[in-house]
């Protein structure tokens, strides 16, 4: 008998980034005659840089010449890449990371939904709420959760550890013990990122309970505070309890491009000792053929003297937009987080006002597009997300939208 996955059909609606998408399109519809700023999705505007460009163009001409063509990538990742990841984001900053502990994929977001495959169905999952959906909708998927509470919009089995103004956006140790602990930081959605102390007692603590953090380190290259660690590396004992997921979209531009990786140390193992890093592996092996040649070489080239110095400079112009608008939201007497450390601004909405009417409201006065709290979670509602990664043009015109029309 043919039957859908049930665990799919758990889902409620659609992923939060294609309902804003169709609601923006019926908008267009019906508005032919405006100009809809996009501050939703958190998508990269600039072009990408020239060290970049030119590896994707040498990588090109390579794969047009009989000796230098390449067919399949190994599926770990070629070693020029990891070797420059393991270099540049880790042992230059001290964490004691292999070139084999990496893995190099197709991106951030794939890795953040695929990773929960190598632990068991009964696995209990804790997130910080508010969430970058992925990570709950993958196990639900999954079929890690159990019944759907209508009342607080939450499915049962996920442990959601609240991350608001009250507790500075640094989740509480939750009272049902966890095996895998989601955090984020430079945190997507709320632009708040983790103290290297606290994020310290959250090593310590999965190490004490025999958990696993994964660490979505997709905003890492936005920290500007000395004391906010770039890597959950950076955490004594953490080679025991974490695995960290990074991406280049964000820094060098790569949203269109796919590129990724993650890092599972050897050391990592289940409680029967089992090592993780060998069931990645496995997992790489079987459902993934590698990165393609091209996409590893253009990664390569953000570790250049030269790529260094552009990605800078892009992370650079986006945090301008983020300065724009929280000196432009804060004089309107908007209460907002986020936007010193991420490309990401966390606002209040005005008078309690839920989150969806607040996007209603932003999309039919300004026409400009953000992304409502509660669609990351019961602890977003009443919060609504504006993203960085627009152009100058554009955010100096949305701020001034909001000002004049909301
Ligand atoms: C977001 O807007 O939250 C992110 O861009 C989504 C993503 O990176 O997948």
């Amino acid at each position: 008998m043919l039957k859908a996955n049930p665990d799919y059909l758990k889902l409620q609606g659609s992923y939060l980034f294609s309902t804003i998408a169709k609601k923006v399109a019926a908008y267009k519809e019906a508005n032919p005659d405006k100009t809809v700023i996009s501050l939703g999705i958190g998508d990269v505007t600039q072009p990408l840089s020239p060290s970049i460009v030119k590896a994707l163009h040498t990588a090109v001409d390579e794969m047009a010449v009989k000796e230098t063509f390449r067919g399949y990538a190994p599926d770990l990742g070629y070693d020029f890449l990891r070797k420059a990841i393991a270099e540049n984001d880790y042992r230059s900053r001290g964490c004691d990371i292999a070139d084999d502990e990496i893995f190099v994929s197709d991106g951030a977001k794939s890795d953040s939904g695929n990773i929960q495959e190598i632990f068991a169905p009964d696995c209990i999952v804790a997130v910080c709420d508010p969430v970058y959906p992925v990570y709950v909708d993958s196990n639900v998927m999954a079929g890690r959760t159990g019944t759907y509470d209508k009342a607080s919009e939450q499915w049962s089995d996920v442990v959601y550890m609240p991350c608001t103004a009250e507790n500075d956006f640094v989740p509480d140790f939750p009272e049902k013990t966890p095996d895998i602990i989601y955090i984020c930081s430079p945190n997507n959605p709320t632009g708040t990122a983790m103290k290297k102390a606290d994020l310290q007692k959250w090593v310590d603590y999965a190490n004490e309970h025999h958990s696993v953090i994964i660490y979505d380190a997709a905003y890492e290259a936005y920290i500007s505070e000395d004391d906010v660690p770039h890597s959950v590396f950076e955490c004594s004992g953490a080679r025991t309890c974490a695995i960290e997921i990074h991406s280049f979209s964000k820094n060098a531009g790569f949203t269109g491009v796919r590129l990724g990786y993650t890092v599972v140390p050897k050391d990592l193992k289940d409680t029967d000792g089992v090592a993780l890093h060998g069931l990645w592996a496995r997992r790489h092996g079987t459902k993934f053929n590698g990165a393609p040649y091209i996409q590893q070489r253009a990664g390569e080239a953000v570790y250049s003297a030269q790529g260094i110095a552009e990605t800078k400079a892009l992370v650079a112009y986006y945090m301008e937009n983020a300065k724009t608008m929280r000196k432009a939201l804060k004089d309107m007497g908007y209460t907002i987080y986020g936007g010193v450390n991420a490309p990401y601004i966390w606002l209040k909405t005005p008078d309690n006002m839920k989150s969806w009417d607040f996007f209603d409201m932003l999309l039919e006065k300004a026409s400009v597009v953000g992304t409502p709290g509660s669609g990351f979670g019961p602890s977003g509602e009443g919060y609504f997300r504006l993203t960085a990664f627009g152009t100058h043009e554009n955010t100096a015109e949305a701020v001034k939208r909001i000002a004049g029309n909301v």
